[in-house]
């Protein structure tokens, strides 16, 4: 049996008309939902937060805030974005059909209903939307693993963070495109998560690690690589967290790829990555400043290890954003980032702590 199937949905029918509700609520109930019914826009929004329906057959016409408005305010907000929206819409309103698309609508149905039509169409997307919550609640485990393990490594404080914040404003410097940002975005967090396959006595060790802690070490990146691999939306992100400490001359791991044979973005987060590990403070060294740590890059540069037109760009970034031009500010991105990219990434080390597998 399919477990999706085995638990009753639930329905939110929303009209200004009782006899129009009434028809839907009648074909619903006997294909087995739970119906939950709203009079108007407003008393919709009221029953999406209480009852937190699997699907939403909405009017378009409505006084006061009509269908679209409904369904544009719904699809903003991370709580109910994935609830899937059917308009009822009259036959061959192209107009409101558009619009409909516009505001994040799902499907359209028209009045007067066609029962197999209504049913066909509300199970497929109740089933969608469980597949995508799904997906949902994988990327966050995922993230909140990345999060914790950062949390227990100390060296690296509130380093993703502070990733995610600089990946934004140089992705937005290079000109990069939206998709590329986000995966520069999710690699700030996710980059590392293969440590959580490292044992403790290499990934907590106090000083130098021997050659042999260092093969160990290196395979973060394999086993980072093949834990995000089943996701699809992680694709992009892939290629950083698998090449993020290959060098240009060839000398990095884990594929020894050199030049423009490493991923550009890839390339691109470990310039962001190194120059965040050395402006800030860890264990073992004090915070050097920006001019301090744009000089070690260089010198790394020099000696062949990273893309030297790639740095010159980064150097003069870093330049004009601390000398105030061109607006480039960070500190925005993180805050703002987790609710537009819809991941709250919260850090389950307190949790693990609690239950005493810690120190
Ligand atoms: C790390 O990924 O932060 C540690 C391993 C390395 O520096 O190569
Ligand atoms: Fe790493």
């Amino acid at each position: 049996m399919n477990f999706i199937d085995s638990e009753r949905s639930k329905i939110l029918v929303v009209d200004d008309h009782p006899a129009s509700r009434m028809t839907a609520v009648a074909l619903l109930s006997v294909e087995g939902y739970d119906i939950v019914e709203a009079h108007s826009g407003p008393a919709a929004l009221d029953c999406v937060k209480q009852a937190n329906p699997d699907l939403i057959l909405l009017d378009v016409m409505m006084p006061g805030m009509d269908g679209f408005e409904v369904c544009h305010r719904l699809k903003q907000e991370e709580q109910t974005r994935l609830i899937p929206i059917i308009f009822i819409t009259a036959l061959n309103d192209r107009r409101s059909r558009i619009r409909g698309i516009e505001c994040g609508g799902d499907d359209f149905l028209t009045k007067p209903f066609d029962h197999l039509e209504l049913s066909a169409r509300v199970k497929s997307l109740v089933r969608q939307k469980r597949l995508n919550e799904d997906l949902d609640h994988a990327e966050k485990v995922l993230f909140s693993i990345a999060r914790t393990i950062e949390s227990r490594d100390p060296n690296t404080g509130n380093h993703c963070d502070r990733l995610v914040d600089l990946s934004q404003v140089f992705g937005e410097y290079l000109n990069l495109s939206r998709p590329d940002i986000r995966d520069l975005m999710w690699g700030g967090y996710l980059h590392d998560i293969g440590k959580v396959g490292i044992p403790d006595n290499v990934l907590l060790k106090k000083g130098r690690l021997n050659s042999s802690e260092w093969e160990i070490m290196k395979q973060h990146v394999v086993i980072g690589e093949q834990i995000c691999k089943p996701l699809r939306t992680m694709r992009g992100v892939l290629p950083i967290i698998r090449h993020h400490h290959e060098r240009w001359d060839g000398s990095g791991y884990p594929d020894g790829l050199a030049g423009p044979d490493i991923p550009f973005i890839a390339q691109v987060f470990q310039v962001i990555d190194i120059y965040d590990a050395l402006t800030s403070e860890r264990p073992y060294k004090a915070a050097f400043s920006p001019e301090k740590a744009l000089e070690i890059l260089a010198e790394e540069t020099e000696r062949g290890w990273r893309n030297p037109k790639l740095v010159e760009h980064f150097s003069s970034f870093i330049r004009r954003m601390h000398s105030g031009e061109n607006n480039i500010s960070i500190g925005q991105g993180a805050k703002s980032w987790p609710r537009r990219s819809g991941i709250a990434v919260p850090n389950l080390l307190p949790e693990v702590a609690r239950l005493g597998f810690t120190s």
